[in-house]
């Protein structure tokens, strides 16, 4: 039996007609809880709208462009037996479970004359520890009673945190990258008419109810500090940005003004597509760095807009959009493709033992129900040429080099939704047989969509093996903020001259690619020359 509900925009506070500016679901989708259905934006503040149930969904009520209050219906959705049992009857179903709302914070206390404020953190709901992103005010200022003083950034909205009175700031206690609870004080001001101790007004927006969204693996690692163009970010440009909390957090972490970037999407707005873009003019020279532009920007920055076709002038088309974990994990590789200067290192490793090794084992295995696949080989030569080769194991974080002392393999896996990267935690640490087995059970996880973020955390190096489809090399993208990644491609019989005659031999061919700033060509040719030794001749992996 199955079950109807309509999917409705939350309480979100005083605010009414607020903008659509995305739309993440279409009919036919299935949605966890959670899963966020739309974006909203104020002029302060923009909010995911996240489900309140699990389902397919039947129909979809807005789109962008369409303004929503408390109450809109976003969604109909249909519910499963098990979830329909807890879920509100059909179609007068309440309104999605209301994000936390921030209750109204208490009134400043009757001003005294002439003495200090201090402007607290109101009750931001359930949430602790937000990151502070933004800081509008410096010492020296003079607030109004409203004016925003900082942005508060959760995993699914953004808040701005006014001034609950006005005054000259003298002291100011947060900065950006700072973690805040309520109460907290962001700043002391003198006020002209009286002396008060006052927590903000409530927030502008309400934080939209936390989902933690099983992100795929792409997503997950926090990219390395980026060299260009790092310049600093002017908080106010993210003020005045029209952009989501996601491609804020985007332009953040390439170092990017959003004020120098032009939006594609609806009234301007900044999508992701655009930052990338704006990051590939800058590295390509069309645009000027940051660092090097005029403040008002000037004719460098007007960048090529991308090309827009209606190709069904030419012929029939159908128009598919892209799946959640195809949008953020293209994102990341587009990021990844612009920032790090890749080099590919090509070589062949001789696999006749290892393989003839492994259908030998594979016979033994089959009667347990085990399967070994070249991947677990491969996994373990890495480990051995990543503890040889330790700036391999490494991530960049400025001008350093973190070097891992633990050995997490991350392995590429084609889903029918898109590329996530699953991780073998402590693989030095475990034997062929264990990782034959947790990766066929991390591929299965992935397949059915069911990887948990700490799934895909914590990879030091990666491995994408398409040696199961075919090709003879190609060249993956290191997956930031890792330093290098193998890509293996499937093994044929090859004529291999041993000196006195050609020998058949089965040869895998390697793709190393590898991050420039971090890697010297010659370290890349030793480490996958030591990689094809290891793998020619696994009794090595017992050294
Ligand atoms: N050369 C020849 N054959 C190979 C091979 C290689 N390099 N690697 C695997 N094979 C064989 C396997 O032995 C197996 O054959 P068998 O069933 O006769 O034993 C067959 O190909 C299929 O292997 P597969 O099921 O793919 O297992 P795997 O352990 O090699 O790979 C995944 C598991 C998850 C990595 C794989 O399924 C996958 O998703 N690969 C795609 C990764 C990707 O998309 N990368 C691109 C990123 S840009």
């Amino acid at each position: 039996m199955s079950n109807q509900i309509e999917l409705k925009v939350p309480d979100i506070g005083d605010y009414k007609d607020v903008d659509v500016i995305e739309v993440f679901v279409k009919v036919g989708d299935t949605v966890k809880k959670d899963d966020s259905l739309i974006t909203l934006e104020t002029d302060k503040a923009t909010m995911e709208v996240p489900a309140s149930a699990s389902g397919v969904v039947r129909e979809v009520r807005l789109k962008v462009g369409d303004k929503a209050s408390e109450g809109t219906i976003v969604a109909v959705i249909e519910v499963v037996e098990a979830s329909a049992a807890t879920a509100p009857s059909v179609a007068s179903a309440p309104a999605a479970a209301p994000a936390p709302a921030p209750a109204a914070a208490p009134a400043a206390a009757p001003a005294a004359a002439g003495g200090s404020a201090e402007l607290k953190v109101p009750d931001i709901g359930d949430y602790k520890e937000v990151d502070v992103i933004e800081v509008f005010v410096k010492v020296g200022d003079t607030v109004k009673k409203d004016d925003s003083l900082i942005t508060l950034e959760t995993d699914k909205a953004t808040m701005e945190v006014p001034a609950s009175v006005g005054g000259v700031v003298t002291e100011l206690r947060v900065a950006v990258g700072d973690k805040v609870s309520e109460g907290k004080v962001i700043a002391i001001v003198t006020t002209s008419g009286g002396s008060v101790v006052a927590a903000a007004p409530a927030p502008v927006a309400p934080a939209a109810a936390p989902a933690p969204a099983a992100a795929p693996a792409a997503a997950a690692p926090k990219p390395a500090p980026v060299a260009a163009p790092a310049a600093p970010v002017d908080a106010t440009s993210f003020k005045a940005a029209h952009a989501s909390p996601s491609v804020r957090k985007f332009a953040r972490e390439l170092g990017v003004d959003l004020s120098r970037v032009k939006g594609s999407g609806p009234k301007s707005r900044i999508v992701a597509s655009d930052v990338q873009a704006y990051v590939k003019s800058v590295m390509s020279g069309q645009a000027a760095a940051p660092a090097a532009a005029s403040p008002g920007g000037g004719a460098g920055l007007d960048l090529l807009p991308w090309p827009k076709v209606d190709f069904a002038k030419f012929g029939p088309i159908e128009t598919k959009p892209l799946s959640r974990i195809k949008k953020i994990s293209g994102a990341n590789l587009a990021r990844n493709w612009v920032m790090i200067p890749h080099v590919t290192q090509f070589d062949e490793a001789d696999i006749t033992e290892m393989e003839a090794f492994r259908k030998q084992m594979g016979e033994e295995l089959k009667k347990q129900d085990l399967k070994l696949t070249p991947l677990a080989f491969l996994v373990k030569a890495c480990v051995a040429a990543l503890k040889k080769f330790p700036e391999f194991n490494a991530s960049l974080d400025g001008d350093n080099l973190v070097l891992k002392q633990y050995f997490h393999i991350g392995f590429a896996a084609d889903t029918p939704n898109g590329l996530v990267v699953p991780v073998i935690r402590d693989a030095d640490k475990k034997s062929l047989i264990e990782i034959a087995n947790e990766t066929g059970a991390l591929a299965g996880k992935a397949r059915d969509g069911k990887l948990a973020p700490a799934d895909m955390q914590g990879g030091c190096f990666s491995i994408s093996s398409l040696g199961g489809v075919g090709g003879t090399a190609f060249t993956p993208i290191v997956n930031a903020p890792e330093v290098a990644i193998l890509g293996v491609s499937k093994s044929s019989i090859k004529p291999v001259w041993n000196g006195k005659e050609f020998a058949p031999r089965l040869m895998l061919p390697l793709s190393l690619s590898y991050d420039h700033r971090v890697i010297d060509g010659a370290s890349a040719a030793r480490f996958t020359t030591y990689l094809s030794q290891v793998l020619g001749d696994i009794r090595r992996l017992m050294l």
